[in-house]
């Protein structure tokens, strides 16, 4: 990777940045076909939501740290968060190392695309730290080869994604929108997930429900009918356990107004969209009641996340005390 003459990094409380790195939901996926290399070819509609981990970077001398107090996260060389350090430090032939401090609250494995907005979070921020200025695009080549949902979470947003899902095109229309998600606390391997897939897929070309949302976008009026999620069978074959829970959670969501309720990713989080806060709100509340472990939220679009990093840029030092890793 090419050093480039960028931005520096900001002067103020040196060697300190703090950082969010946001969630994402699926609105709508689809799976067309394998692929040569393995991986499946896909249409899918991402969508940033607040819900966020909190990240660290203190500057060393040399070497690169990582810790968690979370005990369902990997550390160092197994953690994408510390692969993407070391794999800038490297291309980028910078000498300096980093410690990285994660403050995880984003659930574990639930489709929910925690790890991979980890990583691009360290890439954004230690672009801007170590004062390479590659930005989004020129980190792009990079996030692509840590995992196919990381380049994303360069953007944010409401995007598209196709091939492996790391070709990103922001839609001009950006979802703005209540969000209640459903922890239920089962760990899915999105690996094992796409592998139950394989026995049901028939390949095809394309995606009529994604294509209709783009369209529709394209025309200022989102429409969230139709949109699906072609992963959710094979999570519930994978988990058979979950089901009647989905099944109640969905019913929940939708008595109280949800305009969209679906897994999200490989799970095994599901998620409600809603257009008034109030109904996410007693959906929520009613969720809860009943045992579940549910998040208020609201989406963010590609502005206010581009926002939220320029905001954390210039608040470099200043809340780099508060974090609890
Ligand atoms: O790229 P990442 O490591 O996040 O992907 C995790 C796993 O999900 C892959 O090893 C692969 O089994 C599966 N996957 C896939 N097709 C995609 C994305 C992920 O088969 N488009």
């Amino acid at each position: 990777m090419v050093r480039r003459p960028g931005r520096p990094a900001a002067r103020e409380g040196a060697g300190r940045l703090r950082v969010p790195a946001y969630a994402k939901i699926n609105l709508g996926l689809e799976v067309l076909a394998v692929r040569d290399d393995g991986y499946h070819e896909l249409r899918t509609l991402f969508q940033t939501i607040d819900l966020k981990d909190e990240i660290t970077l203190i500057e060393r001398p040399r070497g690169i740290r990582l810790t968690c107090r979370h005990p369902d996260v990997p550390d160092e060389a197994g953690n994408l968060a510390w692969r993407a350090a070391e794999e800038l430090q490297r291309r980028a032939g910078v000498r300096r190392g980093v410690e990285i401090r994660l403050d995880k609250r984003i659930p574990v494995a639930g489709g929910l695309g925690g790890g991979s907005s980890d990583a691009a979070a360290v890439l954004l921020g230690l672009d801007r730290l170590w004062g390479i200025g590659l930005g989004p695009e020129g980190l792009l080549p990079l996030a692509r080869r840590l995992g196919a949902d990381v380049p994303y979470f360069l953007f944010g947003g409401t995007a598209l994604g196709l091939a492996r899902g790391d070709e990103i095109y922001p839609l001009l229309s950006q979802v703005r929108a209540d969000v209640v998600v459903v922890d239920p606390h089962r760990p899915l391997s999105t690996a094992a997930v796409f592998a139950r897939l394989d026995a049901r897929l028939t390949p095809r070309q394309n995606s009529y429900t994604i294509q209709r949302f783009v369209a529709s976008s394209l025309r200022g009026e989102v429409s969230f009918r139709g949109l699906r999620n072609d992963l959710e069978a094979a999570a519930l074959e994978e988990a058979p356990d979950l089901e009647q829970r989905m099944s109640r959670v969905r019913a929940v969501l939708e008595r109280e107004g949800a305009v969209l309720a679906s897994l999200t990713g490989s799970g095994s989080a599901f998620f409600g969209l809603f257009e008034r806060r109030g109904s996410a709100t007693r959906a929520q509340r009613a969720l809860a009641s009943e045992g579940f472990t549910a998040h208020l939220a609201r989406t963010l679009t590609a502005r206010q996340y581009r926002r939220a990093w320029v905001g954390s840029f210039g608040e470099r030092g200043r809340s780099a005390g508060r974090t609890r890793c």
